[in-house]
């Protein structure tokens, strides 16, 4: 089973505030939507407070060490089950969807980032780890300018772990 992340951050690897995201950026959000259908997407018990409901369509993992049931997900009190339960279900991919806490648990569990480079600095309290160019190399990347319904540039950026 492939082992990707999925994180949006803005130019200093910001990525949310007040258990919120950012901004509202709806071309990411369809990005996400695209990569992460059909897969299992694993997160922390806070994002998903933030997002407030299971996403349809995938599998929808949450670690927890204070909650033991979330109607529409599976919960796990530690990483490595809920990877396993996910490849016990056969799915060819698994997305770690942050947050911060679970992005720096995952990333030696992974092997590619779908980083999305918001070209803005927000101010934040949760961050995104630094990519370190020995570590990770850039195989991808397309630049999207800001327009009436996305008020920043971003740039879709795909790392592999070499
Ligand atoms: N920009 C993006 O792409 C993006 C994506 C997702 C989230 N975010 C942002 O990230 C922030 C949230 O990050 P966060 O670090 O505060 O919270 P988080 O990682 O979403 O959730 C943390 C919680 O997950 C549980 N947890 C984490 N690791 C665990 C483990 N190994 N075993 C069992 N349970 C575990 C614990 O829940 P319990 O306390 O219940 O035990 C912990 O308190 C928010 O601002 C959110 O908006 C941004």
């Amino acid at each position: 089973m492939e082992i990707a992340i999925v994180v949006a951050a803005d130019e200093k690897n910001g990525i949310g505030i007040n258990n919120q995201l950012l901004c509202h950026l709806p071309n990411d959000l369809k990005y996400f939507k695209q990569l992460t259908t059909g897969y299992a997407i694993l997160m922390g018990r806070k994002t998903y407070d933030s997002i407030g409901r299971p996403l349809p369509n995938r599998l929808n993992l949450v670690l927890s060490k204070s909650q033991n049931e979330i109607a529409g997900c599976e919960t796990f009190s530690e990483m490595e089950a809920a990877i396993n339960f996910a490849k016990e279900k056969g799915l060819e991919k698994l997305y770690i969807i942050g947050g911060d806490s679970v992005y720096k648990q995952g990333l030696a569990l992974c092997d590619k980032v779908y980083l999305t480079r918001i070209h803005h600095r927000f101010l934040a309290d949760a961050f995104f780890v630094a990519l370190l160019p020995n570590d990770w190399k850039l195989q991808a990347t397309e630049t999207i300018g800001a327009d009436e319904k996305n008020a920043y540039a971003h740039s879709f950026e795909v790392y592999q772990k070499m």
